[in-house]
């Protein structure tokens, strides 16, 4: 399965007769299951954009994006349904994304009859446990009916993953999933989203402004600006030579990577 973008672009009308604005310009990336691809670049420089057009949550305004060489604009019925499936989105929590008035049984149960994973109670229950194990919430059973008010900002980050992971998809577009978590709880949210790459061989298309992030977990590194990818490459070849000044200038303002403890 591959995910692609083929030189997508996004422009927002200008407001009142102002400039449009190229949000994405001509972009092109692909990601396989089990590869964690980062995207960085400067606020602005499109990364959320690119982001939802892979979700296909906004339309592209030019080029195409691909699952398996099929262009999700036109698929209907069953393969748009298998679209949504294999690839899902998790963003970050003070966004909004949990509604603070479910609990986590029903946050992630009603994701798991929409995509018809289970039914019956027993077995949806029992899909929701086995998916807050797999993100580190153990034993689930202790998180069934807590509010999202009831939980750290940790926990509540791994909730949108068991709930982006008990559908089973293949691709994960996380846009910015960790940045609002302290060092050592990140350390901790990232540590299980790279385990669920080598478990059950999921792909991320990983957005993120921490470099020292992408320094740890990345297999590969898109660098945007202004709307472009200015660089794309293996995570060693970026960090150890970057080509473009606009990469060295990004690399060159992360702060040192903490000593691993
Ligand atoms: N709905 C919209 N209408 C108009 N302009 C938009 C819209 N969404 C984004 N933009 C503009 O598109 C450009 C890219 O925005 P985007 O959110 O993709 O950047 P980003 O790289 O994710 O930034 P950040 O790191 O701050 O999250 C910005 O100039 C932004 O103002
Ligand atoms: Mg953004």
């Amino acid at each position: 399965m591959l995910l692609e973008a083929q030189e997508v672009s996004k422009s927002f009308r200008g407001r009142r007769g102002s400039a449009d604005v190229v949000a994405v310009d001509a972009a092109s990336m692909s990601v396989a299951p089990g590869r964690f691809v980062a995207v960085v670049g400067e606020s602005g420089s499109g990364k959320s954009t690119l982001a939802r057009m892979l979700l296909g949550l906004i339309p592209v305004t030019g080029g195409t994006v691909l699952l398996d060489g099929e262009d999700i604009a036109s698929m209907r019925g069953e393969r748009l349904a298998h679209f949504r499936r294999s690839v899902q989105a998790v963003l970050q929590d003070p966004a909004g994304s949990l509604n603070p008035r479910k609990r986590v049984r029903q946050a992630i149960a009603e994701v798991v009859r929409l995509h018809r994973i289970a039914s019956g109670p027993a077995a949806v229950r029992e899909k929701v446990v086995e998916a807050l194990e797999l993100v580190g919430l153990s034993p689930g059973e202790q998180f069934l009916d807590r509010f999202p008010g009831e939980l750290s900002g940790g926990q509540r980050q791994r909730v949108l993953i068991a709930r982006a992971i008990v559908v089973g998809p293949r691709i994960i577009v996380a846009d910015e999933a960790v940045s609002a978590l302290d060092a050592s709880v990140k350390a901790g949210v990232l540590r299980t989203m790279r385990d669920l790459t080598e478990r059950l061989g999921v792909g991320y298309v990983f957005i993120t402004h921490d470099l020292p992030v992408v320094k740890k977990v990345a297999d590969e590194v898109i660098v945007m600006k202004s709307g472009r990818i200015v660089e794309s490459g293996p995570k060693t070849a970026i960090f150890s030579e970057p080509r473009q000044e606009y990469t060295r200038t990004l690399l060159a303002a992360a702060p040192v990577l903490e000593p691993a403890r």
